[in-house]
């Protein structure tokens, strides 16, 4: 099992996802892609119009677009820290010099309140803030009220705000109808996580006008290819599977999170489609036991997350087998 990387672990959206394709006219692949369908569904689906939307390969399309559109050598970044890998490589690649803003450890868990927030953008300066809700590796999201605290201060220190939605809806807040209010803000979402189509590389950006026009300057001739465009259009019609999918895997996450819990192990929740548990001193053997099962984060360097692995959600059937295989471990050795 690959619980790894954060992608869709339910085997219903695979299945979906593969009448998806045996639906498709493989005469289509002859063709450049036809976005414009899909902008129209999407903005429908998002109570936006086409002209706040760009299509890109995944979140991180939208992210390196960011970049491009509004980074020059020398312009000050914030991003959290741990966040998306992406975010500091990009940084780099662009010139940018970045104000790393990094989580606290507590005894919940990583920790950064908007106070954090708001004194960064103050004392960084930046020209661009990253802001993954829920953020990644660490789980942690900051409420509507809080996000729109983060937005303003960052509105008045002249920067704008990229809120990645990668794990939309799993954490069920949402930004995108801000994108009407404020146009420093970008959303960034992907069909990678909820959607199950992380192999696909299709996401989008929700942005004012104004902003979307700047990122589509920096768009290639077909932002992206044409299964991408006639798959995704296809799978908005599937929402409530893919919302049923989403609530199987909460349930597996809160599942296994409390099946660790039970053995005596510290767990933290996460608002996206993954959980930690700090497996402790018996960590190696448990990482022996699950070898040839699973394939998943061991461990991470930064303080605020060390000594916990991280597992991708899957459904309470696929996790059983591992919870017992954990179980076995800390049996023996009591
Ligand atoms: C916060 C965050 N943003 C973006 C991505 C990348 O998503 P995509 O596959 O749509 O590029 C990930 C993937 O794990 C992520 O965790």
């Amino acid at each position: 099992m690959w619980l790894d990387k954060n992608e869709n672990a339910d085997p219903a959206m695979l299945d979906l996802a593969v009448r998806l394709v045996q639906s498709l006219d493989p005469r289509q692949l002859l063709l450049y892609p036809e976005s414009g369908a899909l902008y129209q569904k999407l903005a429908r689906s998002l109570d936006v119009t086409p002209a706040h939307l760009v299509l890109a390969a995944g979140s991180d399309g939208v992210i390196r677009a960011v970049f491009e559109s509004f980074i020059n050598p020398g312009d000050r970044v914030l991003h959290t820290a741990p966040t998306f890998a992406m975010y500091p490589v990009y940084s780099k690649m662009y010139g940018a010099v970045t104000c790393p803003l990094a989580y606290r450890r507590s005894d919940h868990g990583p920790e950064l309140t908007v106070e954090d927030c708001i004194d960064a953008i103050k004392s960084c300066a930046p020209k661009l803030v990253c802001l993954p809700n829920p953020d990644s590796p660490t789980g942690t999201a900051f409420d509507p009220p809080s996000l729109r605290m983060i937005i303003e201060a960052a509105g008045e220190a002249g920067a704008l705000v990229l809120c990645d939605e990668a794990y939309y809806p799993f954490y069920e807040h949402t930004a995108v109808p801000m994108v009407k209010e404020y146009e420093h803000l970008v959303v960034a979402r992907t069909f990678a996580k909820a959607w199950g189509l992380a192999g696909l590389r299709i996401g989008y950006a929700a942005a004012s006008p104004a902003v979307a026009a700047l990122l589509h300057k920096v768009r290639p001739m077909y932002e992206v290819n044409t299964l991408a465009v006639v798959l995704a259009e296809r799978v908005l019609d599937f929402e409530d599977e893919m919302l049923a999918s989403v609530r199987r895997l909460i349930a597996g996450r809160d599942w296994f999170t409390s099946e660790m819990s039970g053995l005596g192990l510290r767990t933290l929740s996460s608002h996206g489609n993954f959980l930690h548990v700090a497996f402790g001193e018996r960590a190696p053997a448990v990482h022996q036991a699950l070898k040839d099962m699973v394939l998943y984060r061991q461990d991470f360097a930064e303080d605020c997350l060390k000594g916990f692995s991280r597992f991708s959600a899957t459904t309470v059937e696929r996790f059983k087998p591992i919870a017992d295989r954990i179980a076995s471990v800390y049996d023996v050795q009591s």
